[in-house]
């Protein structure tokens, strides 16, 4: 009877650590995140809820600087009815346990994909002034940045030839690797997720152009297994921090716990 009733409480410790705001993911950023809708919490089992704040055409730039309507003008792109390219207008009480950070294309583009270092390591200063941002808004929240994927055709709406080759995006994506690993979170490879690489374009299955995924390349990328364990979408993945941990091994291990119980 006593273990009966302490099986009880413990169960009810499982059922309520099961679903709680810290399984609530943020995704941030340029197209690359706002197009990305909520894919990412129909793809990751561990995320009950999420926040989409993704602008697209938005840079790091005006993310370091915390644009907003305070700062630029209501027809900007970080000034629309619903947008603010300010991490302070992100509701950070609400306990993030993640955060998807896809920024730096857009400078990238402006540039005219230029790959001279000064250029990059100003797109890197950016995003770690965006990651550091949110690290101390929300110091519990793992952080995934995974630059991009290689485009599946040439980006000709942007004059710069250089943006229209195989590898255009790797010297970004390299930026953001090291804008990440000079921040200390995760960065995920993805450049080949879609099929392309230094010497082919992507699958144009996944594309919805030349640079945006489309539904069928946002499977894709959140299925790549990387960024599954970056983001700890896995059931009965160790997640620092939460009780979340005994999701996935519950009733398994319930039954080794509680042999009893059988
Ligand atoms: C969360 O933050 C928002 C804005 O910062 C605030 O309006 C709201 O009242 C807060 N909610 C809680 C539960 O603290
Ligand atoms: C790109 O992928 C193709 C097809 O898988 C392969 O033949 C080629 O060697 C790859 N190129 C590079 C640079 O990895």
């Amino acid at each position: 009877m006593v273990h009966m009733v302490l099986l009880m409480r413990f169960l009810v410790l499982v059922a309520s650590s099961v679903k709680s705001s810290a399984d609530k993911a943020l995704v941030l950023g340029d197209s690359w995140a706002e197009y990305s809708l909520e894919t990412l919490q129909e793809k990751c089992d561990t995320i009950t809820s999420m926040v989409n704040r993704g602008i697209a055409g938005t840079t790091a730039a005006e993310w370091a600087a915390k644009d907003n309507c305070a700062t630029k003008p209501p027809d900007s792109l970080c000034c629309r009815s619903t947008g603010s390219c300010s991490l302070d207008d992100v509701s950070f009480n609400d306990t993030f346990r993640t955060a998807w950070v896809s920024i730096g294309g857009n400078d990238f583009f402006l540039t005219g994909c230029s790959a001279a270092p000064a250029t990059l390591s100003a797109i890197q200063a950016n995003i770690q002034k965006v990651v550091a941002d949110l690290q101390a808004l929300s110091p519990q929240t793992t952080i995934v940045l995974t630059g991009y994927s290689v485009p599946s055709s040439p980006l000709t709406w942007h004059p710069s030839p250089s943006c229209s080759e195989f590898s255009a995006l790797l010297p970004l994506n390299a930026a953001v690797k090291a804008a990440a690993e000079a921040q200390s979170v995760d960065y995920v490879d993805v450049s080949q997720v879609m099929g392309g690489n230094a010497t082919q374009y992507s699958d144009a299955q996944f594309y919805a152009d030349s640079i945006h995924l489309n539904e069928a390349g946002y499977r894709q990328l959140w299925d790549h297994p990387p960024l599954q364990a970056a983001m700890q979408c896995l059931l009965g993945q160790s997640v620092s921090g939460a009780p979340r941990k005994l999701k996935g091994a519950s009733l398994a291990s319930l039954a080794v716990i509680l042999p009893w119980m059988r």
